[in-house]
């Protein structure tokens, strides 16, 4: 069973990771592999962290032509991680070969693939005004998750506050991946549009994203203990 909380290891350094995951204390975590992060450490990382026995969500938002994403999907899936993504905006051509380079490329079953609808860093202003996609930022995302849907994918990355209508939309067995997941006492930073992980769970969440909460904090352990009794892991302390 995967960990409903994903850490991202938004970090540029595998030192940076090994030091972060120390707090950690062996504990097997589900953790989010980004752009910065594998653009500087590549597969070596990936491998590190699976022998660490944590389950890894590749998180390079893959968007180009059908062509080279089915093959640099059929690269990734050697990794053997647990979820990978690509752009809902790459088309539903895209989409297929992505999964196809999947199924290709893998030894046992092949990782979970997402689409990245509308990010959560953008408002509408910016879709209509800078996209010139007109329309709500949720008739953007449900009609994207569709698309992710007709071709086969196994859910989408999206706001918790857009889980309730993808619900409604795309049924319970679509999975739902969410960031911009913030605790009450956090800054924002660049997310327009964020939660606490207790009401992304009441929206029907099925995973949560958590990174600058947990990164910048001064006890990772704790937050993250925090962070799953919001979301309603039960938590004993270690002897109570
Ligand atoms: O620090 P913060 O919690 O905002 O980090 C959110 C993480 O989720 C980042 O790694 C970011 O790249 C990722 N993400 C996102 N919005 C998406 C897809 C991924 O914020 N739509």
């Amino acid at each position: 069973m995967l960990q409903p909380i994903i850490i991202a290891l938004d970090f540029e350094s595998k030192e940076k990771v090994r030091t972060f995951l120390d707090s950690f204390q062996n504990e097997q975590l589900f953790v989010k592999v980004g752009m910065e992060l594998f653009y500087q450490e590549g597969p070596d990382l990936i491998r590190m962290l699976k022998d660490q026995g944590h389950a890894i969500f590749l998180d390079l938002k893959l968007h180009d032509i059908p062509n080279t994403v089915h093959k640099a999907m059929r690269g990734l899936a050697k990794l053997d991680v647990d979820l990978v993504n690509v752009h809902a905006m790459g088309g539903s051509e895209m989409m297929k070969r992505a999964i196809e380079g999947l199924a290709e490329g893998s030894r046992n079953s092949r990782p979970k693939c997402i689409a990245v609808t509308q990010l959560t860093s953008s408002s509408t202003t910016m879709m209509n005004e800078e996209l010139n996609i007109s329309g709500s930022i949720e008739k953007s995302v449900i009609g994207l998750a569709e698309n992710a849907q007709n071709v086969g994918l196994d859910g989408v990355v999206c706001s918790p506050l857009e889980v309730p209508l993808l619900r409604e939309k795309c049924g319970k067995s679509f999975l739902t991946v969410t960031p911009g997941i913030r605790l009450q006492s956090d800054q924002n930073d660049d997310q327009k549009r964020v939660t606490t992980p207790a009401h992304a769970r009441e929206l029907g969440s099925d995973f949560i994203v958590v990174g600058r909460t947990l990164t910048t904090s001064a006890d990772p352990l704790q937050t993250y203990r925090k962070i799953e009794n919001e979301w309603g892991i039960p938590y004993e302390t270690p002897g109570s």
